[in-house]
């Protein structure tokens, strides 16, 4: 059985997509084969793969529908070893279709059992909120990462997430576990030093030890369509998301 990652947070911003394709890069280097997910309408993790989501005529919503077989939408990325599921705005209607329907918040799960064998890891990137999207994306993961920024209000995000999660936990997916990453770290500002802190003594054991620094390296790979890993490879960044790979375990 592959690992499932869910990258959450309901706040936009704080790293979920470039740690879904990063860690997808690094993890791909070791040989592993890994399957990408975008959950997030706006498609952030299908254009930083070098992908136009309005020209996609098939995208994980017919997934979600049960038009087609999650199967039949898995494409190939310029990454070796890496899968991809796309999206575009189709998926903002899955909410509305999926709510009122039995157990849909077991839609993803049951659509990916199918595609388990075929990959070593699975990353689903969340959108920016904690609705059906989310919920699924939760209950189908087996570890939700949860990014947080290391400024302002970052905690009050996690309290929201940890809600979200002792429900899921308590109805659907009893063995879930958080990770919390932090990212967007800027060790010059005492702000910056004192949320740091502030996130390990709060997320205690779930705290990732690595971490990741605010670097215009990420936004030059994102112009580039490649994952940090491949277009840096020899830099800070792309070490930070090998060593996450390594923590993470898999
Ligand atoms: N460690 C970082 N340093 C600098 N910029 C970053 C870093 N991580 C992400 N970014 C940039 O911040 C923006 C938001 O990141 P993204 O991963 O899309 O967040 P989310 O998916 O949570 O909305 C993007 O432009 C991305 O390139
Ligand atoms: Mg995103």
């Amino acid at each position: 059985m592959p690992r499932i990652f869910a990258l959450a947070n309901q706040k936009g911003g704080v790293g979920k997509t470039t740690t879904s394709v990063s860690l997808a890069a690094a993890f791909a280097e070791h040989g592993k084969r890994v399957l990408l997910a975008d959950l997030d309408p706006q498609a952030g993790l299908t254009t930083s793969l070098g992908f136009a989501p309005e020209q996609l005529e098939h995208t994980i919503y017919e997934g979600f529908t049960g038009v087609s077989e999650l199967k039949s939408l898995i494409i190939p990325t310029q990454v070796p070893n890496v899968a991809f599921i796309p999206a575009n705005l189709d998926l903002a209607g899955a909410e509305a279709d999926l709510i009122g329907e039995v157990a849909w918040e077991r839609t993803l799960k049951d659509a990916l059992a199918p595609v388990l064998n075929d990959h070593d890891l699975i990353i689903l990137d969340c959108p920016p909120s904690l609705g059906v999207l989310t919920t699924n994306a939760l209950v189908a993961a087996d570890t939700v990462i949860v990014p947080l920024q290391c400024e302002f209000l970052a905690l009050r995000a996690l309290k929201q997430i940890q809600s979200i999660v002792t429900k899921v936990r308590r109805k659907a997916n009893l063995e879930l576990k958080v990770r919390i990453l932090r990212t967007l770290y800027d060790s010059r500002t005492l702000h910056g030093r004192e949320v740091f802190e502030e996130i390990a003594r709060v997320a205690g054991d779930e705290l990732l030890a690595t971490y990741i620094k605010r670097t215009v390296r990420f936004a030059d790979a994102a112009a580039a369509g490649k994952p940090i890993v491949l277009y840096a490879s020899d830099s800070e960044a792309a070490q930070a998301y090998r060593e996450l790979a390594e923590e993470l375990n898999i």
